[in-house]
This record gives C-alpha cells, structure tokens and sequence, in this order.
C-alpha cells in the first residue's frame, strides 16, 4: 500500500455513515446538490448495496470497504481506470475480469474480491465511482452460494480505513495519467484472454475466446469460426463459472 500517506484531493470533503441504502445514493444526492470533485462517501453497512446488471452487493456490516466518490469530468474509462487502482492496492495475483470485477484464480474459476459501479450523467459532468473492497470479509459469514464465488484480503478489520487511504492514492494516480497507459495497465491485470468464454445477446447464447480489450476498452472476442465481435457492455463467463449459476 505504498504512498498511502502521500496527501490527496480525492476523498474531500467526506461523510461516513454507520448505516445506509447505498454509499452511490447518497454520492449521488451530494453530486446533484454540486458536491466537488473527490466527494466521498463510505459506510460501515449498506442495506441496499447495488452491484452492476442489476443485482445487489451484500457485505456484513464492518467487514469492507464500501465507498462512493463524486467525480467530475472522468475520462471515458472509469470502470477500467478504477479496476486497475483497486489492483494497485490488493496486492499480487489479483486480476480484472472484463470490465471491472476484481477477481483471484481459484482453480479453473475465479472469485470476487471487488466490484465497481459507476453510475451519473455524463452530460451534467459527473460520475459516481462506487467501489466495494472485500477486505476483512469472512467468507463463512456470507450467505452461502455467495462465499462460493467472492474472495477476500483476510485483513482485520482495522486494515480498512488504510486501504482505503492507499486506493485513494491509486485512483489519484491513474486518474492523472493517459487513456492509453490505463489500458495497457489493464491488459496485464486481463483475466480472460485467451480463455473460452459465453454471454447471452438477443436471447441468443454464444461463445468464443477472449482476445484482450481494443482502444475503447471493449472486450474482444475470437469466435471459432468467422470475424472477430467486440463487446461493450454486459457481461461474460466463464466454463468454469457456469455450473456455479
Ligand atoms: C458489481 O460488481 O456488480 C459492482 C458492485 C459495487 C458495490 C459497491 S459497494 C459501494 C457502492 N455502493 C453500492 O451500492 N454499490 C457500490
């Protein structure tokens, strides 16, 4: 977690909570009201916690890092940017599985240890950057078709506010560097490429080979036969993740 004493203008002003529905609502409210950027919220605990496509992000109370932060003006792409700053502090072995979920191999599968949300509007510039950070998160305290899946740092709970110190110094970072440097940061950290992956696209169920991202951050892929696709949004699994759902 090196530089996490460094000063930084992410994460001011901030307000933590014990308890809410989702640190992207209330980073959501600040926003709307003009909040500057770096504006973070975290909680202890989120009781309507949100993750992408949908689906909810479930974490006992004290055991995580759950922060939102408001941002204006973010590069295109955020998603990817944060992925590589949360990879910047988890340490080795921790990968991306296209766009944003921050995974470790466990086998032929891979579990999660972070997912990112953004959520805002682009035409108002502003963003909101939720992170949620498995850092003392104890699997068997999860329900348990999710301790299946996530993955944690196993650090003792006072471990969070300097991760969070350390991620802030990160995002920080590579928020000042280019477009093009972010992704070639995010191609070495790619937990797909190469791997036979499957997603779903007008009811239909397809498959084909992860061939890394392109210039827009989309993820490519290599069908058996005819010409390469490129996705932009949504999501992909893998083999070994199927007979999981
Ligand atoms: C995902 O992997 O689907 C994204 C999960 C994002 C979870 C974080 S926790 C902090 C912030 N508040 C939310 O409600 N969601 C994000």
């Amino acid at each position: 977690m090196s530089g996490a004493t460094q000063s930084v203008a992410l994460g001011r002003p901030r307000l933590h909570v014990r308890r809410t529905t989702s640190t992207n609502d209330r980073a959501r409210e600040l926003a709307i009201a003009g909040a500057p950027h770096g504006t973070l919220v975290t909680a202890a605990e989120q009781t309507a916690g949100r993750g992408r496509m949908g689906r909810s992000w479930t974490a006992p109370a004290g055991s995580s890092l759950l922060m939102s932060l408001v941002l204006r003006d973010a590069p295109a792409p955020l998603p990817l940017l944060a992925a590589v700053a949360v990879c910047d502090v988890a340490g080795p072995g921790v990968q991306v599985k296209w766009p944003n979920d921050i995974v470790v191999q466990d086998g032929e599968g891979l579990r999660k240890l972070a997912g990112i949300l953004t959520e805002g509007r682009p035409q108002q510039g502003w963003a909101v950057l939720g992170i949620g950070l498995n850092v003392a998160l104890r699997l068997e305290d999860l329900p348990s078709e999710l301790g299946k899946t996530a993955a944690t740092l196993g650090l003792p709970p006072s471990a969070i506010e300097p991760t969070l110190a350390g991620l802030l110094v990160a995002l920080e970072r590579r928020l000042a560097t280019s477009v093009q440097a972010t992704l070639a940061e995010w191609r070495k950290l790619d937990a797909l490429r190469g791997r036979e992956v499957f997603w779903s696209a007008n009811g239909r169920h397809l498959s084909g080979r992860a061939g890394g991202i392109d210039e827009t951050g989309r993820l490519v892929i290599v069908p058996a036969k005819g010409p390469c696709a490129a996705l932009d949004a949504g999501e992909v699994v893998l083999w070994a993740e199927l007979d999981k759902r």
